[in-house]
């Protein structure tokens, strides 16, 4: 049973690293932004309320998110643990994941931040592409696809997220990383916080945060 969470600012790599973290351990990757891009999709009424926050790069009201997510925590696929990527991006939600474990007998084991400068972020979300079909991310500048529009790995078509024009980048940016460094000091003061620096190569973040779970799942 292994809950590893993994932490950033928009843009720093969560949804780049996940995968690399979710193989090694044998879990599912809990995408907090996914989840609420599908129900955008679907036009589901969670997926309308979401799109009022989501578009202006504000955070989803966290009776909203907690609910949602933590219902999705519960689903069989998760009962190993899970990777959670995005989710918990406010110090209530760190909370009420930690309640929500505690009651099923488990915790967080590891929290990984990944930190990178704000003007980084900017540039990389200018440059970011994803994947219409498995959401699978690149970047034409540190990461590029061989072709600028086609998914290497499935050939789907690859665009850009609305989110990422700039003015919407620099208001989750001026929104959403205050409360993430309070959900950074929750797990820091409980001694499971790797702090990684996200300005190395993708493939050295991934080796820090590896080797920041490698005890995570040993009996
Ligand atoms: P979400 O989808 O979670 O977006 P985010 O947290 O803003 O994170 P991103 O997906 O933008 O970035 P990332 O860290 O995954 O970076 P990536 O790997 O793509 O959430 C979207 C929205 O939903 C939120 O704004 C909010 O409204 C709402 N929401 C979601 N969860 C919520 C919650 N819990 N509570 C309330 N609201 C919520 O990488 C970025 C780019 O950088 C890519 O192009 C990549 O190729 C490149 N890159 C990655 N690593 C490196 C590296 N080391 N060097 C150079 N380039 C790199």
């Amino acid at each position: 049973m292994s809950v590893i969470v993994l932490l950033g600012a928009p843009g720093a790599g969560k949804g780049t690293q996940a995968p690399a973290i979710a193989r090694r351990l044998g879990i599912p990757i809990l995408a907090s932004g996914e989840l609420l891009r599908a129900a955008v999709a679907a036009g589901s009424p969670l997926g309308r309320q979401a799109d009022r926050y989501m578009s202006r790069g504000q955070l989803v009201p966290d009776d909203t998110i907690v609910r949602v997510f933590l219902d999705r925590l519960e689903a069989a696929d998760a009962t190993d643990g899970a990777v959670l990527d995005g989710f918990p991006r406010t110090r209530v939600q760190a909370e009420a994941l930690d309640t929500a474990l505690a009651e099923a007998g488990r915790h967080v084991d590891r929290a990984g931040y990944i930190d990178v400068p704000i003007e980084d972020l900017v540039q990389r979300m200018a440059n970011r592409r994803i994947c219409t079909a498995n959401g699978h991310v690149y970047n034409l500048v540190s990461n590029p696809p061989a072709y600028d529009t086609v998914c290497d790995l499935d050939g789907s078509m690859l665009v850009q997220r609305p989110d990422d024009a700039e003015a919407t980048a620099r208001a989750r940016m001026a929104q959403q990383i205050p409360p993430l460094l309070d959900v950074v000091d929750h797990y820091r003061s409980r001694g499971i916080l790797t702090t990684v620096d996200g300005r190395l190569p993708i493939d050295d973040v991934t080796d820090a945060l590896l080797e920041a779970v490698a005890d995570v799942g040993a009996a």
